[in-house]
Parts: structure tokens; sequence; C-alpha cells
């Protein structure tokens, strides 16, 4: 690597990613992280189950992993540990990727700003559990995926970026839940880029993206 390269390297920001399963989203951010110009580097992986999934494909992308185990801790407890984890390896940003498990507001306050999560609806709709499920029962024509910064309360918090899906007439809670997850891994990485570079700023619950282009168009459904 030349001294410019390594420079470069090292001013990249330090990235915790936190799951609890399957690990596709993490997957999505090791992969965009890994390419060239890409302003967060991926150092960790830290799930709060020892049986989830994703731990073994982040081995073998190459990058480091943790288990906290979170079954019958104390909240408290659990959080003084991620947290202090997260800081003994110079952890800047943490990405929650499918990580269910609540954090308690001490814990949230002191990563507010640089900790953000990825929700399968287009929020403020359907947060919680179960959502593409629900989704299909209200008979809604479009749902989608958001990342936000998170915030104590669940599923709240100033929404960085949203992308919509059409829900199409029989489509299965599996279905919709595909065509979801199609899009999160695109909005995740994005999302992150935009926060690494230092391109959002947050007033209320409003995030503003320096030099963010306005989509055009709308998404009707079903198509007139
Ligand atoms: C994703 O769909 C994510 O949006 C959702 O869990 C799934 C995890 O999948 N998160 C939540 O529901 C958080 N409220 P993954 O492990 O394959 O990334």
């Amino acid at each position: 690597m030349t001294a410019t390269g390594a420079a470069s390297a090292a001013a990249r920001k330090a990235v915790a990613i936190l799951i609890s399963g399957r690990g596709s989203n993490m997957a999505a951010l090791i992969d965009a992280a890994a390419a060239a110009g890409y302003p967060a580097r991926i150092a960790l992986v830290i799930s709060n189950r020892a049986n989830a999934e994703g731990l073994a494909e982040a081995r073998a992308k190459g990058i480091a992993t943790a288990v906290i185990e979170s079954k019958g801790r104390d909240r408290a407890a659990f959080d003084a540990e991620l947290d202090a984890r997260l800081k003994q390896d110079g952890i800047e940003i943490v990405c929650l990727a499918g990580f269910m498990r609540l954090l308690t507001p001490g814990f949230v306050q002191g990563w507010q700003g640089r900790m953000i999560n990825i929700h399968p609806s287009l929020l403020p709709a359907f947060k919680g559990l179960d959502v593409h499920r629900r989704v299909v029962e209200a008979g809604a024509k479009i749902t989608g995926c958001t990342v936000h910064f998170v915030v104590p309360e669940m599923d709240d918090g100033p929404i960085i970026a949203q992308a919509a899906v059409p829900v199409p007439d029989g489509a299965t809670p599996d279905d919709v839940a595909a065509a979801v997850l199609a899009q999160e891994h695109v909005i995740y990485p994005a999302a992150l880029r935009w926060l690494a570079e230092g391109k959002l700023a947050v007033s209320g619950n409003s995030v503003t993206m320096r030099g963010a282009g306005s989509a055009e168009g709308a998404l009707i459904s079903p198509r007139p």
C-alpha cells in the first residue's frame, strides 16, 4: 500500500455491526465497505446470540467477531459490556442489522448520532415485529424499508433513507420480505457511506444530506 493509501485507510471510520441472526444486511455492509473508496471499514461484528448464522459469514469474510450473550442477562449489565467492547475496539459508528434486543436509554444516548438501524417498513408505519404479515393483512399497496438514527424509543428516530416497493395482489409475507430485503441491501450501505462521510445533518426529526440528489417520479401500485 502506498503512503497515501495507508493514510486514507486509517481515516476510514471504524464500524461495528450488531446482529442477532441471519446477517444479510451485515454481509451487504461488509461487501460495500470492501470497495475502494468506501469511507468506513467494518472492524467488528457482535452478536447477542452465539448461534447467529451471520457470525460464520462474517468470519469467512475476514471480519473479527464477538459474542456477548444476552439471554437471561440484566439489560444494564449487557449494555455496559457491549459499550466497553465497542470502546476497547475504537468503534466510531454502530450499525444495528437485525439486532433483536432493546437497548437501554443510557447506552443509546451514549451513541446518539453514531448508531443507525434498518427496519423493514416505511417508518413510522409498521414498527415492531412480524412486519410483512401485518403489511399484507392491512392490504397495503406499497411498503419498504427505512434506515434511521437510533433513539431510545424502538423503531423511531430521524430517518436517513427509505426505499419503497409495491405489494402486488396475492403477495405473501415471504414475497414482500424478499422484495424489501433486496432494497435494504441497497439503502443500508448508502446510508452508512453518507454518515461516515459526515454528510448528514440532523435537526429535530429531519436528516438532511449534503449534496443529495432528489428522487424523482412516483411508485404507484397497482399501476393505473
Ligand atoms: C431485516 O429485514 C431487518 O430490517 C430486520 O430484521 C431483518 C434482519 O435480516 N430488522 C428489524 O426488524 C428491526 N426492527 P438480516 O439478519 O438478514 O439482516
